[in-house]
């Protein structure tokens, strides 16, 4: 049976976006290159390899020079050996192009390759990442490269996915980058009146004559222009994709089979990830939690990896890579401390439990000099395979090898809510001096919501105000201070047609380039909430408000909760108040209302609350809305659900993120998808522990 999705049909997905082995992927960045004076270490890693239950690896991340050691002079067979020394052993490959660290001869040779601070300081040749994105000459050199590794091992039966660059991120202000983002003005604004008018330059005499008096927001220019603060940052996202769109064309052009993807680095990117949406076949991302600081971070960290997670998942409403994690520690963490016994399945199984069709590590063999050398790998200095990491690695083979003859891969998340998260209005919100410009806390108040619906076990897409809102029937929208494409009218669309929508404190005050909107705000949506702003209170840390419930109690709901930092004073226009302010000048006045708009309602919490009332106020959303939990069952502390559907059955993932054992109390009786043991009233967890559940689809 094919259940269809979006005209796609689910079991075929995965199939269709890795075509040559569509299965569940477990590997690891391997660097032949470090090791190819010694050929008993290659040869012993591919039979280690296979002992930890490896299926794949990525390879040639940064081996530029290994690959071309003096200008034109291409040394690709140390490759070749290791690509069909691989798949002779089932390994499949993941092909990295180089362009993520470039060698001394270039940077010797076209110093314009090398990368310019906001200060104007050139970079010097050394480190990874920094090479500029405009570069004609990088971009050359790196099209004649991608092309010869295309060319060379984009029809090898073993090379299932590209893998674009590393980590792309970071900006340079060098001339051509400079001058770039002119042209992108240009073509963004048309006229320098345009321009003007849009960043609102008659403000201290900034206004521009010419284009060439643009720059950047450098050091010590130009940065109070939050319009073209804005406008730098999106030019570049853009800058990056058109690089990076020029490398997967490349490799497409001689194998247009092969897939695409890049490997990025979660939610807190200076990039704006969503642009890559049509761009990449299949989403990769490296996750590194900071594990076993306390009992509660870990719960916290937990959950904000399950952000991360679901923020990535749904740039393509797809399932997407794990490209990277550690096996245990990092050597860049401030305290490299070990996975204790359970973490690292359970970290891993976690990204597969929000959608990912792979766990991946960084790295195969620990690296034996340069800045890495302590950073943890499957295979350690002493090259053995009966060592505490090497065994919790085999332990996650088997058991993805397992879940894909299970038919794991063939089933992705598929959430009834969502939660809005927006790069450019986090960007806008960053940079405006007020309301509190000692912590605006965005980032904070989305994961607080997230929060919510982890705790609560509801799966949640974390789209941006482009991304499409169909198939939700709760959204959760935090903060919707810049409104860009069309997201008024989205909401309207989505709670117009049943949907229940919740808004808060701070939205809808300037348009996507930065300019307040004028007359009543919240600006397009004032109608939609029912509501009309007439100013908003800062706190200071440690002042309080009071958040009172009207009416009667309505459970889980308390009747009073604290408010912190921001109080936004409404006007009632056709909105129904839930709760009002306890204290100060504004006691009394609406703190939550709601709105019925068409055949939906549309709630507007006018506070920032601590965490309790979002929890039971979200807990009330979900119940009203009919959204599913992935469990039907109350989950203690520490413990979360996820549900992965399929065409036959869903797979539930219940994961205890508590050094302890933890109980959940059943309302049905499940199967373990693993080992089919049945659970009535109560699954038992051991610390650490995570259970996978099957339920089968009725008929
Ligand atoms: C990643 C990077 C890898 C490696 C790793 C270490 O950000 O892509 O190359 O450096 O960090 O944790």
């Amino acid at each position: 049976m094919n259940e269809q999705r979006n005209g796609r049909a689910v079991s075929a997905l995965w199939e269709s976006t890795v075509p040559k082995y569509p299965c569940l992927l477990h590997g690891a960045d391997y660097y032949p290159e470090q090791w190819l004076g010694h050929p008993d270490i290659l040869k012993r890693d591919v039979e280690l390899m296979r002992e930890a239950g490896i299926n794949c690896v990525s390879l040639g991340i940064f081996a530029w020079s290994s690959l071309e050691p003096e200008e034109g002079v291409y040394t690709f067979d140390w490759m070749t050996e290791a690509v069909d020394r691989l798949y002779g052993a089932g390994i499949r490959v993941i092909l990295a192009t180089p362009s993520g660290a470039r060698p001394a001869w270039l940077a010797e040779k076209y110093p314009e390759v090398l990368r310019v601070s906001d200060s104007l300081a050139r970079a010097a040749f050394g480190g990874r990442h920094n090479h500029c994105y405009t570069s004609p000459v990088y971009r050359e050199k790196v099209r004649q490269i991608d092309q010869r590794l295309a060319a060379r091992f984009g029809g090898h039966p073993g090379v299932i996915l590209w893998h674009i660059s590393n980590e792309f991120g970071g900006e340079c202000f060098c001339p051509l980058c400079r001058a770039a983002f002119r042209e992108w003005l240009k073509r963004k604004y048309g006229s320098l009146e345009k321009l003007n008018e849009q960043w609102y330059t008659s403000f201290w005499s900034h206004r521009y004559t010419k284009w060439e008096q643009i720059d950047p927001p450098l050091r010590n220019g130009e940065t109070r222009l939050h319009a073209l603060n804005l406008d730098w940052k999106r030019f570049v996202t853009d800058q990056t994709l058109d690089f990076y769109r020029r490398e997967a064309e490349t490799v497409k052009s001689a194998a247009p089979d092969v897939p695409v993807t890049t490997n990025m680095i979660g939610p807190k990117s200076n990039l704006n990830y969503h642009k890559f949406r049509d761009s990449v076949d299949v989403v990769a991302w490296d996750s590194y939690p900071l594990w076993h600081r306390g009992a509660e971070e870990d719960i916290r960290e937990a959950q904000k990896t399950a952000f991360a997670h679901d923020t990535m998942r749904s740039i393509k409403r797809k399932p997407f890579l794990l490209m990277e994690s550690t096996p245990s520690t990092a050597n860049w963490m401030e305290v490299s401390k070990l996975k204790r016994p359970g973490m690292h399945m359970l970290s891993s199984l976690q990204a597969a439990a929000h959608g990912s069709n792979s766990v991946q590590y960084f790295q195969w063999r620990q690296s034996r000099g340069a800045c890495e050398k302590f950073h943890s790998a499957v295979v350690d200095h002493s090259g053995r395979s009966d060592t505490m990491i090497f065994r919790d690695v085999r332990e996650v083979g088997k058991r993805l090898e397992a879940l894909d003859k299970a038919g794991l891969s063939r089933t992705e998340v598929r959430p009834e809510a969502a939660l809005l998260f927006d790069w450019e209005n986090r960007w806008a919100l960053r940079d405006a001096q007020g309301p509190r410009r000692s912590g605006i806390h965005y980032d904070e108040t989305v994961l607080s919501f997230h929060r919510a619906f982890w705790e609560l076990g509801v799966p949640v897409d974390v789209p941006d105000m482009e991304s499409g809102l169909t198939g939700y029937k709760l959204i959760a929208a935090p903060m919707l201070y810049l409104c860009r494409a069309g997201i008024q009218d989205k909401l309207k669309d989505f709670v117009r047609a049943g949907g229940t929508l919740l808004g808060t404190y701070w939205s809808g005050v300037v348009n996507e380039n930065d300019l307040c909107f004028l007359g009543d705000t919240p600006g397009g949506i004032t109608e939609l909430f029912g509501i009309r702003r007439e100013g908003i209170d800062a706190l200071y840390d440690g002042q309080y408000n009071r958040l009172l419930i009207d009416g009667k109690a309505c459970p889980p709901l308390k009747r009073e909760y604290r408010i912190a930092e921001l109080c936004e004073l409404d006007c009632c226009e056709g909105a129904s108040v839930l709760a009002g302010y306890g204290d100060d000048f504004y006691r009394g006045r609406p703190a939550l209302t709601v709105h019925s708009y068409g055949k939906g309602r549309a709630y507007y919490l006018a506070a920032r609350t601590e965490y309790a009332f979002l929890r039971d106020f979200i807990a009330l959303l979900i119940k009203r809305a009919g959204v599913r939990k992935s469990l039907d069952a109350q989950l203690p502390d520490g413990v979360t659900a996820e549900r992965r559907t399929g065409p036959e059955k869903d797979f539930i993932f219940v994961q205890n993120f508590n050094a302890f054992p933890a109980k959940v109390a059943l309302n049905a009786s499940f199967r373990d998808a693993e080992n089919g043991v049945a659970y009535e009233k109560t699954l038992p967890l051991s610390g650490y522990e995570v259970k996978i559940l099957e339920e089968d689809h009725p008929g």
